[in-house]
Formats: C-alpha cells, structure tokens, sequence
C-alpha cells in the first residue's frame, strides 16, 4: 500500500532524496526487521492485572508523572529560526533518517500508552492514568521531532502511519521486557549525546540535541514505571522462562541498536560522536540499569560480545550494499543469504553466553 502511494518529488529529490506521499510529507520508511516497530497486546489481560504487591511505588511514580515537569520545555525557541540549508548532502539526510526514526519510535510509545490508557481506563484506574500521562509525554516528543522534520522541509502525516504500519502482538509480560528496555536504552542514548555536545559545544549543529537532558528523564520515568509494573508481577522475573526471555530481550534491544547506528555512523560523526564507541557506552549503561529489576543481564563487556556484534554488524552492511546493486531481486537474496546466515549465528552464539544472574548481587546489597 505504501509503495504505490509513494511519489518521488522532484524538489525532495534535489534536497535529500527522499520519498514524499504529497508536498512536504514524507514516506514512511519501508518496514525492516531493523525498524521502529508498533505493538498492540491483550489488554484485558493486562486490565485484570493485580498490581497491589507493588501499588504504593506505582501511585508514587503516578504522582511523578501528575506533577509533569516537563510541561514547559517542548517550545521552539529562537535558536531555530534560521535557515537549516547548511546542513546539506548526505548528512542532510542522516539527519532527516534520525529524526524520523527518533519520531517513529517515540510515536509507537504514543500509540500504544494512548490504547491503554483507554482499555483500562475503569478497570485498573493506577495503570490507566499512568499510560495516559505517558501518552502525553511520548506525544510531546513525536511533536516535537515532527516539527524538527519541517526545519528540512519535510513531515511526516502520522495519521498516515497509524493506518499504514503494521502492529506487532505482545503478550503483556513481553511488551513490558520490551518498553521497559526501550525506555531506558532511550535515556541514556539521549543523555549520551547531550552530555557529549555539553562538552564539546562546536558540533552541536542542530538546537533539539540542547533538549535531550530534560526529555530523556521522562524516558527515565517511563522506564521506572515499567520497572515498578514488573516487580508487582513476580511471576515474570523469577522463573526459568523470565531469565531465558531477559537474556532474548536485552539482546535483541542491543544488537538493534547496534546494528542500526553502524550502518549510520556518518550520522553521529556528523556531531562528532564514534557510533561505536557511543553503541557500547549506551549497552553497558543499559544493561546495568536492567541489572535491577531483571533477574539476569548479558556479559557485555567480555570481549566476544562486542567481537560478534561487529561480524554482525559488518554482515549487515554487505546485506544492505547488495541490496543497493541493480541486480534482479532473486539474484540478491541469494547473495545476502549466506551474510542473513552469519548474523543469525552471531545472534545465536550471543545469546548462548553465560549471562550474569542477578539474584546474589541483590543478597548481598540487601
Ligand atoms: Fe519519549
Ligand atoms: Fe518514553
């Protein structure tokens, strides 16, 4: 359906080369395994949800996101009014591929707290509000990178996308493994840049990076939230399975991200970060901040992760230059198929390194 709505614009095309589905609206990105994805759940499941183990930390985390702190700080100020033409050629566009993923995924957040708020709402009236305040939260930050698309003359028609993307089906227990992680991977990879660009203030070439440090501890919040929803769950963190899906999740979260911003590191050396040296950073932030609530985290810092995340990676840039040529489709997926091999391998000799249990480290703080 999006391929025949796709229209390429002459104008676009001499600006950054993209696809528009009418003046100045940008195509959404064609869906990959490696793209931001949409959820849905079972919602009545998660409505009959008994949360009171946890209840009092769950109204405390309420009352953070009642008290909305960052009510104020999503205004365009003066520092974007100017022209953004000095960001041109191909970090033009990374720079337009950035802040839609980053508005694609921030969306995602949206529409899935929004359902839920709603679904809820009468039925488990804690978690309802607590959805809805992160709706507004997640809306605030679509918006805000929405808008920061038009600096570069294109938007993207999220309605458009709301009808247009698939939605992927989690059942609770893994849509929580999934948004948890995906907030807090989301504050520190915000953090990471706006401290990075604190210190070295000449490559903050675009004004949204200054935003990061308030907006990424709604991110936080987020991910305490979920984080606090596990704990009054205890069934999905103290099992054989609940270790065997923490270990899936933080992997597949990891190798993601990892894969993803290699194959963009121009981006991030346009603002003068090393995407590899910024992925590990961010893996190893995040791992430790999953260490706790979930009962096991992923050895990361044993030289054969990242070792097997850079095969990985490098298999992925072969995929996606052969899939660049002209050659006829057929021809390409036979030559990518040996590189989908490899990386699925890698994955599978990942995810079978002994991972660091968690429940001794918890004694001994206790
Ligand atoms: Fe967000
Ligand atoms: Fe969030």
């Amino acid at each position: 359906m999006v391929d025949s709505l796709k229209r390429p614009q002459e104008d676009s095309l001499k600006k950054a080369d993209f696809e528009e589905i009418r003046p100045g609206i940008k195509a959404p990105a064609s869906d990959t395994i490696l793209t931001p994805r949409f959820y849905t759940t079972d919602f009545e499941e998660m409505a009959q949800m008994d949360i009171s183990i946890n209840e009092d930390e769950l109204r405390a985390i309420l009352e953070e996101f009642r008290t909305d702190y960052n009510r104020h700080h999503f205004v365009r100020d003066e520092q974007f009014e100017q022209s953004w033409e000095s960001i041109d050629g191909e970090t033009r566009r990374l720079f337009v591929e950035f802040l839609e993923r980053s508005c694609t995924a921030e969306f995602s957040g949206f529409l899935l707290y929004k359902e839920l708020g709603r679904r809820l709402k009468g039925k488990n009236p804690v978690l309802a509000e607590c959805f809805n305040l992160m709706s507004r939260d997640e809306a605030r930050h679509a918006g805000f990178l929405n808008k920061a698309m038009s600096d570069f003359d294109l938007q993207l028609d999220l309605g458009f996308l709301t009808k247009s993307k698939d939605y992927t089906f989690f059942k609770p227990k893994f849509i929580f493994y999934a948004t948890y992680l995906s907030e807090k991977i989301g504050y520190w990879r915000y953090i990471t840049i706006f401290r990075h660009l604190e210190s070295h203030p000449e490559n903050c070439i675009y004004p949204i990076f200054r935003f990061f440090e308030n907006w990424c501890q709604d991110e936080n919040r987020h991910g305490d939230f979920f984080s606090a929803i596990m704990k009054s769950q205890p069934s999905i963190l103290n099992d054989w399975k609940a270790k065997l899906w923490c270990r899936f999740f933080l992997l597949s979260v990891f190798a993601t991200m990892y894969l993803n911003d290699l194959q963009r590191k121009d981006f991030y050396g346009s603002i003068g970060l090393d995407a590899r040296d910024y992925d590990i950073h961010v893996i190893r932030k995040t791992n430790d901040s999953s260490g706790r609530v979930f009962p096991v985290i992923l050895d990361v810092d044993n030289p054969e992760f990242v070792d097997r995340l850079d095969i990985a990676a490098a298999a992925n840039s072969r995929i996606v230059e052969i899939g660049k040529s002209s050659q006829p489709k057929a021809v390409k997926v036979l030559r990518q198929v040996p590189h989908i091999a490899n990386i699925g391998w890698q994955m599978l000799r990942l995810y079978l390194m002994k991972p660091i249990d968690m429940a001794p480290m918890r004694e001994v703080i206790h």
